[in-house]
This record gives structure tokens, sequence and C-alpha cells, in this order.
């Protein structure tokens, strides 16, 4: 997959994107994630991008020849059609669904906002499907978009080091993961639940399975209240269940 970010701030993103998980996929060619300076691409001196709002009010807006001029030039850099997103706090929320259906596409360009936001016609014209991190208001799109990249990475084939990480992980199937121990056995006066140092397999299969209903039902009782949709398709062997409506994707039309 590869995924292009228009930002302006690419130097705040690099180093998290090179780190851990997410520089090895890049290291093995699992993804390749290109940062792109949004002030390239304006016509304007001094290298503008924003302006004030008409009608008056504070902060600044981005204007549309910038963020369209740039879409239109690093469309232009790969022959694949990129899924055009645009991060905003009025976007559809992002979910490990949505993560698992834009992991099927081959190529996605992220557009991160800053200031008061986008010139209302940039969303006109380039029709981006909008991403939303959750109900609060951030300065900038840039955590968004690593949060929707690093989540979308690790779902990817190759991207983790074993496919099984996926399998039992929180929302994979309207449950929330149950809990981990790891050495030493006892810590504090708290000992490791006696099952999972038993090797009885089955056993420890039906105490994780009995932990993951305790804890949803006790955490998130409306993961269990959604109406369960059959998963479909290849997205489901990457240990996603993903509703077909969900998998569609809008390919991105080419700048009229
Ligand atoms: C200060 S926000 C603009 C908020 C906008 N004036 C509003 O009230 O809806 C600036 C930029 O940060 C990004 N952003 C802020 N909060 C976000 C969120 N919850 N999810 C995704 N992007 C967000 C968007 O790219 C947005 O254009």
């Amino acid at each position: 997959m590869r995924i292009d970010v228009l930002t302006l701030f690419p130097e705040g993103m690099q180093p998290y994107l090179r780190a851990s998980i997410l520089g090895r996929a890049q290291d093995a060619g699992v993804t390749e994630i290109h940062l792109h300076q949004l002030r390239d691409y304006t016509c304007e001196p001094h290298r503008k991008v924003d302006d004030r709002p008409f009608g008056g009010g504070p902060g600044m807006v981005l204007m549309c020849q910038p963020v369209v001029d740039a879409v239109a030039a690093v469309e232009a850099l790969d022959e694949r059609a990129a899924l055009r997103i645009l991060l905003s706090p009025q976007g559809r929320s992002f979910t490990q669904r949505v993560a698992a259906r834009l992991s099927g596409h081959e190529r996605l360009l992220l557009i991160c906002g800053h200031y008061e936001g986008f010139d209302e016609r940039i969303i006109e014209i380039l029709k981006p499907e909008e991403i939303s991190l959750g109900d609060f208001v951030m300065t900038g799109g840039e955590i968004a978009a690593l949060a929707l990249i690093d989540t979308v990475v690790r779902l990817l084939p190759g991207a983790l080091g074993s496919a099984d990480s996926l399998a039992d992980e929180s929302f994979q199937d309207q449950r929330l993961e149950h809990p981990h121990y790891t050495r030493p056995r006892e810590f504090c006066g708290r000992r490791v639940p006696d099952v999972l140092l038993s090797g009885n397999h089955a056993e420890i299969e039906s105490w994780r399975r009995a932990q993951s209903q305790a804890r949803t039902r006790s955490r998130r009782p409306d993961l269990l209240k959604r109406t369960e949709r059959p998963p479909a398709g290849g997205e489901a062997s990457r240990g996603a269940a993903v509703p077909a409506d969900l998998r569609r994707g809008t390919t991105a039309r080419s700048i009229a």
C-alpha cells in the first residue's frame, strides 16, 4: 500500500513513522509512506497557504489553490488511484472496521488541516472521505493521520511478526480482548491465574473467551448490542470482520 500525506508539519510526523512496526513495515516493503509539505504547492508569496475567513471571525482558513494543486501533483506521482481522505472533526468516526476497509485499498492520500480548517470548496471539488478521530478538536490533522496510518498498516499482511496477533484483538469481533500476563508468576502478592500455567490449551482458550465476554459486558456493553453482520470477502482473511458496505471505498476521481 502507498500512503501519501499532505501536511504543514511533515517533520512532526516523520519520527513516529520511522519507529517500531511502522518503520519496519516500510523497510520490508509492506507499505511506502510519503510526506508532502503543503507549502511547496502554493502560488502565493511567502509560501502562504491560508487567509482570513470571508464574513469575519477568528482564525485562518486553508486556501483552495494550494490544497487542490497539491492533491493533483501528488496523485500524479503514482498510477494507482488514491482514496482521498480528509482528516476532520466533522467526519465519520474512525473505527477498527473503517481501518479494515481502508487496508483493502492500494493507495491512500491523507489531507491534514490546520488553523480553522479548509475552505469548503476544497471538499466540494476533491470529494474526499472525511474521517474524524473522535468528538474533540485538535490543532491539526497530523495526529489523526498518524493514528489512521498506524491502525491500517498493522492490518496489512506482513506488517506484524505474526498474523495471529490480530486474531483476538479488541474490536475484531465486537469484543474486547482478554487480559494478558507475563513473568514473573507472582508480583506484589498478585499471582497469574492458575489456568494460564496449566498447559491445558482448551481450558486456557475457554478462560480467555469468558474473560473477553465479561470485560466487554462490563466496560463496553454497547459493543455487544451492535447487530452482527456477516464478515465478507478477502479482508476477513486479514482477521478483520468487515461488512460489505464498509468495504466499499470511494476511489478518487481525477480533478476536473
Ligand atoms: C482546529 S481544527 C478545525 C476545527 C474546525 N474549525 C471545526 O470546528 O470543525 C484544524 C484541523 O485539525 C484537524 N482535526 C482536528 N480535530 C480533529 C479530529 N477530531 N479528527 C480529525 N482531524 C481533526 C483537521 O484536519 C482540522 O482541519
